[in-house]
């Protein structure tokens, strides 16, 4: 293994922000994850855990040993009637593991097509998108516990999943390097056909494949969303945010054709992405960075962005959006 010193991130974070580590190393195989530690031990410096770098907001210095995961490889683990499950390594990229349980026959994530970073990644924000959660598909999160130097197995209740929420975002879990995340996949066709775009594009269609759905999706990220290898970005920048009933029909009169999904516990999600560009954010600059034309709620990155107006624009965002609208707007990438 190779430690390097004041290692330069800006082509591991989709962001594209200059960010240098204090101290950089590559694991390749979960045996050497001692050494690490104990490298990190020697030079009495904390550790960072760096995925695909997809949904990351990096500082101009990190003071910790950064480590890029690049753990790979997938096997079965069990089959019952209707499932197959299938433990896949965290470092494996996210797209390719959906694209290779479809090309398997296996039927649950081709709704999340597409989405880029790594699987390791997937629990820590449990992605999402047209109308499938990951937390669904997930049975068990292993990984390596720094704190105790121990390997440790979360079952799916115990990652304490939620909208863009895990476990593994909250304090406890900042030295937990996730090693392998566990899928329990189905054997016959489920598909989710809630969301608008896909409804209609089935609508006529009998026995919907996995395929079909995942090309779909494909097809309507790549024409909503910039792509990471143009036009540097992390996704959503803020969470769609949940509110009650007063402050929508408060809404409701400024905006009629404000987007409201009624949630279970009778609280409404808003489209932030919808709301920020009410505000007249959509493609509106600072400095080196803008919300992107096609779609406000992903910030883009204009070619040198530096961190000091991706803050500038979020609180700009905020701000307005608190003011104006009285929402409350959480950013969702991670910032380090
Ligand atoms: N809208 C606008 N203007 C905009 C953007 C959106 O009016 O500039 C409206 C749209 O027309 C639509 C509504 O807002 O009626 C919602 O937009 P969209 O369907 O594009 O989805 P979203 O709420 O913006 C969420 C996720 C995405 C996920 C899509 C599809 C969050 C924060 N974002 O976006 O996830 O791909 O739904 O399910 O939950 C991510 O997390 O990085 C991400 C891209």
């Amino acid at each position: 293994m190779k430690f390097e010193s004041n290692y330069n991130l800006r082509s591991l974070n989709t962001f594209k922000l200059n960010s240098q580590a204090r101290f950089f190393v590559e694991l390749n195989r979960v045996e050497d994850l001692h050494e690490i530690y104990d490298f990190a031990m020697a030079n009495n410096v904390s550790i960072r855990i760096l995925g695909g770098g997809s949904n990351l907001i990096l500082p101009e210095h990190i003071e910790a040993l950064v480590i890029k995961n690049n753990l790979t490889g997938s096997r079965f683990t069990g089959e019952e009637t209707r499932s197959i499950s299938i433990a896949c390594a965290s470092g494996v990229n996210w797209h390719s593991f959906v694209l290779s349980s479809i090309g398997q026959g296996l039927f649950g994530l081709e709704n999340l097509a597409l989405i880029p970073g790594t699987v390791g990644g997937a629990p820590i924000q449990n992605i999402g998108a047209y109308g499938v959660e990951v937390n669904q598909f997930i049975t068990k999160v292993t990984g390596y516990d720094f704190d105790t130097n121990t390997i440790k197995a979360l079952t799916n209740p115990e990652c304490q999943f939620e909208y863009r929420h895990s476990i593994f975002k909250t304090p406890a879990y900042k030295n937990f390097l996730i090693t392998e995340v566990e899928f329990k996949l189905l054997k016959h066709a489920q598909p989710v056909l809630s969301y608008a775009e896909l409804a209609q594009a089935f609508a006529r269609q009998p026995n919907v494949q996995a395929r079909d759905i995942a090309n779909k999706v494909i097809q309507i990220r790549q024409r909503k969303l910039p792509d990471v290898q143009t036009i540097p970005n992390v996704g959503s920048f803020f969470k769609n945010p949940i509110t009650n009933a007063q402050t929508v029909s408060n809404l409701k009169v400024k905006f009629p054709d404000l987007v409201v999904h009624t949630l279970a516990d009778g609280q409404f999600k808003l489209a932030a992405g919808q709301l920020i560009d009410k505000l007249g954010f959509k493609g509106r600059r600072h400095g080196t960075v803008a919300m992107y034309e096609k779609q406000a709620l992903v910030m883009i990155n204009l070619g040198e962005a530096r961190l000091i107006d991706v803050k500038k624009m979020t609180d700009l965002v905020q701000q307005e959006c608190l003011t104006q609208l009285g929402i409350l707007l959480e950013t969702e990438p991670i910032f380090w």
